[in-house]
C-alpha cells in the first residue's frame, strides 16, 4: 500500500542581498516538520528554493556591473551553504531560473490566457524612471520613489492582467468550507476584511519594461511578472504540465505552504485563484507565521541598530552548533506571533534546556550505568507507582507531540518532549540513585531506576530527531541505537531496550555556558564583525558609485559656442495651476522680455525668485508646457536630491553673455 504522503514548502527566497537569522526561520520550521513526518513513516516531499526574477535583481546586478545570473549565483550558493550548515533536508531546491520551472510558467500563463482568465490591457501608476518601477501612492516615501528617493511620475504600460476579481466569492467559500485552509484563524478575517471585501483588483501579471523574467511565449515583449512566476514553483517543482508529472500526481495538493505573514495574501488569495482558473485542486493548508525580530539586547541598543544583520547565523552555528540555533528558533518563538532574538535569551535557552535538562539527564544516567553496572544496561525489575508515572508520560508522548505538530505548533511539540525530560530529572532527585548505589541490598531498585531513565532518554531522543538532527543521534548512539533506522517510530513506548546492552558514557553534548561572560564576548564579536561589514559595504558602494558616474561625450568648443547663455532678471513669477512642478517666470534680458516655464516649483516659491538674477539658455527652441510657451531655460544644479539656481555674480549686467 502507498505510504501517506506529506508535501511541505517554504516560500522561495529573493537572492537580493545578505542572508540573516530571520531568513532561517521558515525553513528550519519546515525542516523540523518534514523530518517529523519522515520519522512517522510518511513519504515526504520538502521544497525550498529561490525567487530569482524581477526588477530588483535586474537593478542590483546593473549597479554591481554584472549580469543578473552572475549577481544571483553566489547569493544562492551562500543560501545553500546555510541550509547545509543547518541540516535542512530539502528534497528539491528550486530556482525560478531552472529550465523546467520556466517551461511550466509559460504553460500556466498560456493556459490562463487561452481560458480567458488573462487579458491584455494597460497598467497605470506612478513610475520611477531610473528604477524602472511602478509604485502605488501608499508605497511612496515622502511622495518619492521608495527605492532611490527620486521623483516619480504617472505612466501607463501595456500589461497582461489576471482576472482575480472573478474569484472573490469562490475564495470566501473556500475559507468557509475549509476552516483548516488558512491558519492561524485570525488571518482569515484579515484576508476577508482587508483585501476581499474592499474589492479585489485584477492583477498585473506581465511587464514590458522589465527584461529579467520569463518571456511570455506568445508575446515576446512581455515577461511574466512576479507572482505567477513565483507561486508556480510549488507545482513546477513536481513536474506539473511536463511529460513526467508523476510527482505532481503523487504530492499535489500540497499539505502545507508555510509563509511569513507579509506574503499570506499572495498565498491565500492569488494562489488559490490561479489554481481554480487552471482547474487544479487548491492546497490543503497555508500557515502564516510571525517574524523573528532582532533587538532589545544590549548589543543592539547601544548601537541603535535593531537590524537582524547584527546576528549572523553562520557565526552562531560556528560558536554553538547548528542544533543550538535550530532549537532556539523552534522553541522560543511563539508560533504564529513575532518573536525576538537576543543573545541573552538565546544563551539562557540553550543553557537551561539543552545543557541543564537533556544534556544533564543523558550524562548523569549514562555515567551511573557506567559506574554501577560497568556500562551494561541493567534489566528492569519491578515498577513502582513513581516509575509508572514517568512511564505513562513516555507512552503518551508520541500522541502529544504529533497533535502539536498537526496543529503546526512546533514550540508546543518541543515543550511536550521537555516535559518528559524535566520529569525524568526530577525523578533522579526523588530516587537518588547515588544513595541506592551505596547499599548493595538496593541494587535491583537501582537497576529499575536506571532502566526507566534510559527509556525516558530513548523516547525523548527519538522524538528529538526532527528538531536536533545532530545531537539526538548522538544521544541515541549511547544506547547503540541507529538514528537512521526507519522503524524507530514503531518503538515509541516503554520497555523496548534490552537489558545487558552496552551503554556508552555520554560526552557533554551541550557544554554549560557561563552566560554573563559569554554574553560580553559574543556581543563584542558580533559588533566587530558587523562594523567591518558596514565599512566594506560603504567602500563597495563608493566604488560602484564611481564606476556608475555618468560618462560624458566630449564636445568641441564650436559645439559649446552654439549655446547662447545670458544673464537675466526675474521680474515676475507665478505657479502654473494644473502642475505641481512648473512655474511661469517673466524674464528681462535688457534687450528684450520673455516668458519662461521652469520645473522648479517644488524647490522655490514664486516670491523667492522675483528680483533674482539667473542664467538663461536664450537660444533654445520655444516649447509649450502646460499650455504656456517657454522661451528659454533657466540653469540649475541638480544632485539628485536638491535643485539650486545657478546665480551670476552681483555685478553681472543683465543681458550680458555667459561664456
Ligand atoms: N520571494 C518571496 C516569496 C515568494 S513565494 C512564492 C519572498 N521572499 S523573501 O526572501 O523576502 O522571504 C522569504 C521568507 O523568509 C518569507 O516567508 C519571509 O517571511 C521569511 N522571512 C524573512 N525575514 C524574516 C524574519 N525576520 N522572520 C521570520 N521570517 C522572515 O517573500
Amino acid at each position: 500500500m502507498a505510504k501517506d504522503t506529506f508535501y511541505i514548502t517554504t516560500p522561495i527566497y529573493y537572492p537580493s542581498g545578505k542572508w540573516h537569522i530571520g531568513t532561517c526561520y521558515t525553513t528550519v520550521v519546515c525542516d523540523a516538520m518534514a523530518r517529523f513526518y519522515r520519522l512517522c513513516g510518511r513519504d515526504v516531499f520538502f521544497l525550498t528554493g529561490t525567487d530569482e526574477h524581477g526588477q530588483k535583481i535586474e537593478n542590483n546586478a546593473k549597479k554591481a556591473g554584472v549580469t543578473p545570473m552572475e549577481y544571483i549565483d553566489p547569493i544562492v550558493a551562500d543560501l545553500k551553504s546555510i541550509w547545509e550548515m543547518l541540516d535542512i533536508s530539502y528534497d528539491r531546491f528550486i530556482r525560478t531560473t531552472d529550465a523546467d520551472h520556466v517551461a511550466t510558467v509559460q504553460k500556466v500563463f498560456k493556459k490562463l490566457y487561452d481560458n480567458g482568465d488573462i487579458y491584455k490591457s494597460e497598467y497605470e501608476g506612478l513610475y520611477c524612471t531610473p528604477c524602472e518601477s511602478f509604485f502605488t501612492e501608499s508605497q511612496l516615501v515622502n511622495g518619492k520613489c521608495p527605492d532611490c528617493g527620486r521623483e516619480v511620475h504617472y505612466e501607463k504600460e501595456e500589461s497582461y492582467f489576471f482576472r482575480l476579481s472573478k474569484y472573490a466569492d469562490r475564495i470566501i467559500e473556500l475559507y468557509e468550507n475549509n476552516p483548516e485552509f488558512l491558519q492561524p484563524k485570525s488571518r482569515v478575517n484579515e484576508m476577508i476584511n482587508n483585501f476581499i471585501k474592499p474589492g479585489l483588483q485584477d492583477l498585473c501579471v506581465s511587464r514590458t519594461s522589465v527584461k529579467w523574467g520569463i518571456p511570455v511565449e506568445f508575446d515576446k515583449d512581455h515577461v511574466v511578472y512576479v507572482w505567477i512566476d513565483a507561486l508556480s514553483n510549488y507545482i513546477s517543482a513536481l513536474g506539473y504540465g511536463s511529460k513526467d508529472d508523476s510527482l505532481y500526481k503523487k504530492f499535489w495538493p500540497c499539505d502545507l505552504h508555510m509563509t511569513g505573514k507579509e506574503i499570506i495574501r499572495f498565498h491565500a488569495i492569488i494562489w488559490p485563484a490561479i489554481l481554480m482558473a487552471l482547474g487544479e485542486p487548491v492546497p490543503k493548508r497555508i500557515y502564516g507565521h510571525g517574524w523573528l525580530l532582532v533587538g532589545g539586547d544590549r548589543l543592539a541598543k547601544s548601537k541603535e541598530n535593531t537590524s537582524s544583520e547584527l546576528v549572523d547565523p553562520k557565526e552562531i552555528v560556528a560558536r554553538y552548533g547548528s542544533d543550538a540555533l535550530r532549537y532556539f528558533l523552534l522553541r522560543e518563538i511563539p508560533f504564529g506571533s513575532d518573536g525576538v532574538y537576543t543573545n541573552e535569551t538565546f544563551l539562557n535557552r540553550i543553557n537551561s534546556d539543552l545543557s541543564n535538562d537533556i544534556g544533564n539527564l543523558v550524562s548523569r544516567t549514562t555515567a551511573m550505568i557506567s559506574q554501577y553496572f560497568g556500562g551494561k544496561l541493567p534489566a528492569i525489575k519491578e515498577l513502582t507507582e513513581l516509575d509508572n508515572e514517568l512511564v505513562a508520560i513516555m507512552n503518551g508522548l508520541y500522541e502529544n507531540v504529533s497533535a502539536a505538530i498537526a496543529e503546526i505548533n512546533v514550540p508546543k511539540a518541543l515543550a511536550e518532549i521537555f516535559k518528559l525530560v524535566g520529569r525524568a530529572n526530577k525523578y533522579i532527585d526523588e530516587t537518588m540513585p547515588w544513595v541506592l548505589g551505596k547499599d548493595p541490598s538496593k541494587k535491583d531498585r537501582l537497576a529499575t531506576v536506571l532502566y526507566v531513565l534510559s527509556e525516558a532518554i530513548r523516547c525523548s531522543g527519538i522524538l528529538l530527531l526532527p528538531f536536533l538532527p545532530k545531537s539526538a543521534p548522538e544521544i541515541l548512539a549511547c544506547y547503540g541505537i541507529d538514528a537512521s533506522d526507519k522503524k524507530l517510530f514503531e518503538s515509541l513506548s516503554f520497555g523496548k531496550l534490552e537489558g545487558g546492552i552496552d551503554v556508552v558514557k555520554a560526552r557533554p553534548i551541550f557544554p554549560r555556558i557561563d552566560v554573563k561572560k559569554e554574553l560580553a564576548d559574543v556581543s563584542a564579536m558580533m559588533l566587530e564583525r558587523h562594523n567591518k561589514e558596514l565599512k566594506a559595504a560603504a567602500a563597495k558602494e563608493k566604488a560602484e558609485d564611481k564606476a556608475n558616474e555618468p560618462k560624458f561625450e566630449e564636445i568641441a568648443i564650436d559645439d559649446f559656442a552654439k549655446v547662447e547663455l545670458r544673464v537675466a532678471l526675474v521680474t515676475a513669477c507665478e505657479k502654473i495651476e494644473k502642475s505641481k512642478k512648473l512655474l511661469k517666470l517673466s524674464i528681462d534680458l535688457g534687450y528684450e522680455k520673455r516668458t519662461v516655464v521652469s520645473g522648479i516649483a517644488e524647490y522655490y516659491a514664486p516670491e523667492e525668485l522675483v528680483g533674482r538674477k539667473v542664467v538663461l539658455v536664450a537660444n533654445l527652441k520655444p516649447a509649450k508646457l502646460c499650455g504656456v510657451e517657454s522661451q528659454g531655460m533657466i540653469l540649475c544644479s541638480d544632485d539628485g536630491d536638491a535643485v539650486n539656481l545657478v546665480v551670476p555674480a552681483e555685478g553681472a549686467k543683465i543681458g550680458s553673455r555667459v561664456r
